[in-house]
C-alpha cells in the first residue's frame, strides 16, 4: 500500500493554510525538512546564485516507491498524518502535505527517488505544476530534488527576491539552524560550486553548536541542561559577563525543530534576572525535548511557531534551572571546591516536581501572566522582508567613491587630529582657554565631579548633574553622524593590523558589506580561515575597543539583512561606535577634561539624551532644593 495519502477535506481544513515558498530558503527548509523525516543521516545541499537558479537536496532516507513519488507531488498528500487525531501528536518536522506540490508548482522540478533498490529508481519532472516526464532509473536508496529557476511562471514573486548574497545568506543561516536541530546529521552545503559549510553528524548538540559556531562564539558558554520526566533540556548558555548587543546567537529548539517561542526566551531572560546589564542579551543554544502531544505546531504554515500546551510549566522549569546552573557556575568561580557541596544561599525557587502537574493543567504559579509584557519585549517578531534594492548595500543615498571620499591621515602630521576626540590631558589645557569662555558665556560653571560618574555644574539659579559617558557618548554620536553623512570620516591606518577571529557568518557579512565597512572607515581583510585583518579604522575611534565595535555593527547587519530598515542601521551603528569611543563611568576627570566636555555639549546644542535614551543631564532649580530645605 502506498504510504503517501491523500487527507480528507475536514482535516485539511484544520490545518495553518497558508504560502510557504516565498524565496530560495524556504524552499531549501521545506526540502531538507522532508529529508530529515525520512530518516537520512546525510543531507546535501547545493546552491547556484543564492538559490535562485539551483537548488538541490540529496538524501539517503528511506526514499519513495514509484507510485508515492507520483503522489508526493499533489495538494495535501502526506506520509505523516492521517486522521484528525494525529494533529495532536505531530513528531515529524512535516505534516501538511502541502510542500512539494508548492514549490513544484512555481519552478522546474525534478524529483528522483528510490525506496528499494531492488526495484530501482523513479523520476518525475514538473514545470510549473504539469508533469512533463516521468521515467525508471539507476538510484541509489535515498532522494533527490532539483529545484531550477524558482518563481520562472511568477514574476511578481520572481521581484521579492533579494541579491544573490543575501538569498545565500539566508540559506547559509538555515542550514545552520537545521544542523544545531539535527547533530546526528551530516550537512553539506555548496554553493556556486565552493563548499562552504561541512558538518559531520555526531550525537552531541554541544559538539554541533562548536562545529557551527566556531570556537570564538563557544568558548566560555556554560553547558546547561535539565532532565525529568516532563521536560529535557540541554544546551548552552553564556555567563552573565558574556553578553551581547544583540539577540543574534540565540537558538532555541524543541524536539529538533528550530522554534520562535515567546514562553522558552522569556523563561532564559528570567533565570538571568538582574544579571544583565541594560540593552544586553544573553547567548543561548538550547535544545528542550517535551512529548510531542505538549506542543502544537499547527499554528502557522512555516512551522517556527509554536504553541505550548503547558507554558507556564515549562517557563518555572526553564527560569529556575538557567538561575541556578548560572549560580552554581559563579560558584565554582569563587568557592573552593571542596565546599561546594553545600548550596548556595540564594537559591532560585525549587524547579517543580512534575508529579505536581497533569499535562494540560496550569500550575498555580502565575509567573508568566505578570510579565507576558516583557516576554513580547524581549522575543524576536517575527522576520518581515522590507527591504527595497537599494537599501541594500548600506550605503547612503548620495554614496560617492569611498577612495576619494575618507580621508586619510599621515600620522606623522599632528594638525590631522580629529577635533572631536576627547582630549588627551595635555591637549585638554591648550583647549581650556576657547571652552572656558564658552562655559561662561552660558552662564555655567563647573563644580566638580561626583563619584567619577557625574559633573556638578552651576546654572543660572540651578545645580546641574551631568552624566560623563552619556553626554561624551551623545557627543560622539553627533559627531560620526556628521562626519559619515558629509563624507568627512577620517581614518587612520594601523602600523600593526588587529586580528580578530570571527564566527564564519560574520565572516560572510563582512564580505557581502565591504564596502559599508570601508565607507564607515574599516579596512579588513581576510587573513585566512576565521581570521581577519584590521588595516585601517575610523580616526574617531582610535583609542576604542576595536574588536567589540566590529562584533557589534556585524551583529547589526545581521540584523539588518532581516529587518532592512536602513535608518534605524545607521543609528545602532553610530550608536556603538559612540558608545565605544565614549569616556568611562569611573573615569577620573581633571578640570580641563570636565571643561572641554561642557563646552562640546555646549557646542553640539546640548542634547538631553544619550543615544540609548538615557539623560544625559538633570537638574535641580534653587527653588526646588529651597522647598526641600524647606527654607
Ligand atoms: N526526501 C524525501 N524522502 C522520502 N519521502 C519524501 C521526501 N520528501 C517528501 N517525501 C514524501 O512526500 C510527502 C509529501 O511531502 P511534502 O513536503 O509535500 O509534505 P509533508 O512533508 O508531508 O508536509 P509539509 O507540507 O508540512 O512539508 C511526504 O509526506 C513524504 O511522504
Ligand atoms: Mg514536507
Amino acid at each position: 500500500m502506498n504510504k503517501i495519502q491523500i487527507l480528507p477535506e475536514s482535516l485539511i481544513n484544520k490545518i495553518a493554510a497558508g504560502e510557504v515558498v516565498e524565496r530560495p530558503a524556504s524552499v531549501v527548509k521545506e526540502l531538507v525538512e522532508n529529508a530529515i523525516d525520512a530518516g537520512s543521516n546525510q543531507i546535501f545541499v547545493t546552491i547556484n546564485n543564492g538559490g535562485k537558479d539551483y537548488i538541490s537536496v540529496l538524501d539517503n532516507g528511506h526514499g519513495m516507491s514509484a507510485e508515492d513519488a507520483g503522489l508526493a507531488i499533489e495538494r495535501h498528500a502526506t506520509s505523516k498524518i492521517r486522521k484528525n487525531e494525529d494533529l495532536d501528536n505531530i513528531s515529524t518536522m512535516g505534516f501538511r502535505g502541502e510542500a512539494l506540490a508548492a514549490i513544484s508548482a512555481v519552478s522546474r522540478f525534478e524529483l528522483t527517488s528510490c525506496g528499494d533498490e531492488e526495484s530501482g529508481g523513479y523520476q518525475i519532472r514538473v514545470e510549473g505544476g504539469k508533469i512533463v516526464h516521468t521515467a525508471r532509473m539507476g538510484f541509489p536508496k535515498g532522494t533527490r530534488i532539483v529545484v531550477e529557476n524558482l518563481f520562472f511562471n511568477t514574476p511578481a514573486r520572481q521581484k521579492f527576491m533579494k541579491s544573490n548574497n543575501t538569498e545565500y545568506s539566508h540559506i547559509y543561516d538555515l542550514i545552520i539552524r537545521l544542523a544545531l536541530g539535527n547533530p546526528r546529521v551530516q550537512f553539506r552545503l555548496t554553493h556556486n560550486k565552493n563548499l562552504v559549510l561541512n558538518i559531520p553528524g555526531t550525537n552531541d548538540f554541544i559538539e554541533r553548536v562548536h562545529h557551527c559556531f566556531g570556537t570564538e562564539i563557544s568558548d566560555g558558554l556554560i553547558e546547561c541542561g535539565h532532565e525529568e520526566s516532563y521536560l529535557k533540556f540541554h544546551g548552552l548558555i553564556s555567563q552573565p559577563t558574556t553578553v551581547k548587543t544583540s539577540k543574534r546567537w540565540q537558538h532555541t529548539f524543541v524536539n529538533g525543530r528550530y522554534v520562535k517561542c515567546s514562553t522558552i526566551n522569556h523563561g532564559i531572560y528570567e533565570g538571568y534576572k538582574t544579571l544583565l546589564m541594560k540593552h544586553t542579551h544573553p547567548i543561548f543554544f538550547i535544545n528542550l525535548e517535551l512529548s510531542p502531544g505538549e506542543i502544537d505546531v499547527n499554528v502557522h504554515p512555516a512551522k517556527t511557531e509554536i504553541r505550548l500546551k503547558n507554558a507556564n510549566l515549562v517557563h518555572t522549569i526553564l527560569s529556575s534551572q538557567v538561575s541556578l546552573q548560572l549560580k552554581q557556575h559563579e560558584r565554582s568561580y569563587f568557592v573552593p571546591e571542596e565546599k561546594r557541596d553545600r548550596e548556595p544561599v540564594d537559591l532560585a525557587p525549587p524547579p517543580l516536581q512534575n508529579q505536581q502537574f497533569e499535562p494540560g493543567e496550569t500550575p498555580r504559579n502565575d509567573i508568566l501572566s505578570q510579565s507576558e509584557d516583557l516576554a513580547e519585549a524581549s522575543v524576536q517578531k517575527p522576520v518581515i522582508y522590507e527591504e527595497t534594492d537599494n537599501q541594500l548595500g548600506f550605503l547612503a543615498p548620495e554614496t560617492p567613491n569611498i577612495e576619494n571620499k575618507n580621508k586619510k591621515v599621515d600620522l606623522t602630521t599632528k594638525d590631522h587630529e580629529d577635533p572631536f576626540t576627547f582630549p588627551e590631558k595635555s591637549e585638554a589645557k591648550a583647549e581650556l582657554s576657547s571652552s572656558e569662555s564658552s562655559i561662561a558665556d552660558e552662564g555655567f560653571s563647573i563644580i566638580g565631579q561626583l563619584s567619577n560618574k557625574y559633573l556638578l555644574i552651576q546654572g543660572e539659579k540651578k545645580l546641574i548633574l551631568v552624566d560623563q559617558h552619556a553626554a561624551h557618548e551623545r557627543i560622539r554620536f553627533e559627531e560620526i553622524k556628521r562626519q559619515y553623512f558629509s563624507n568627512s570620516l577620517q581614518t587612520q591606518p594601523l602600523l600593526v593590523p588587529i586580528m580578530i577571529e570571527l564566527p564564519p557568518q560574520d565572516g560572510i557579512l563582512l564580505e557581502q558589506y565591504k564596502e559599508s565597512w570601508e565607507k564607515l572607515g574599516f579596512i579588513i581583510d581576510h587573513f585566512g580561515g576565521n581570521d581577519y585583518s584590521v588595516k585601517e579604522i575610523p580616526m574617531i575611534l582610535k583609542d576604542s575597543n576595536i574588536t567589540g565595535i566590529i562584533k557589534d555593527v556585524l551583529d547589526e547587519m545581521a540584523q539588518f539583512g532581516k529587518s532592512g530598515k536602513l535608518e534605524d542601521f545607521f543609528n545602532e551603528v553610530f550608536e556603538k561606535m559612540a558608545c565605544h569611543s565614549a569616556i568611562r563611568a569611573s573615569q577620573q576627570l581633571s578640570r580641563e577634561e570636565m571643561d572641554a566636555l561642557i563646552d562640546q555639549l555646549i557646542k553640539y546644542d546640548i542634547m538631553l539624551h544619550c543615544p540609548h535614551g538615557r539623560p544625559v543631564w538633570i537638574e535641580f532649580s534653587l527653588d526646588e532644593l529651597d522647598r526641600r530645605f524647606k527654607r
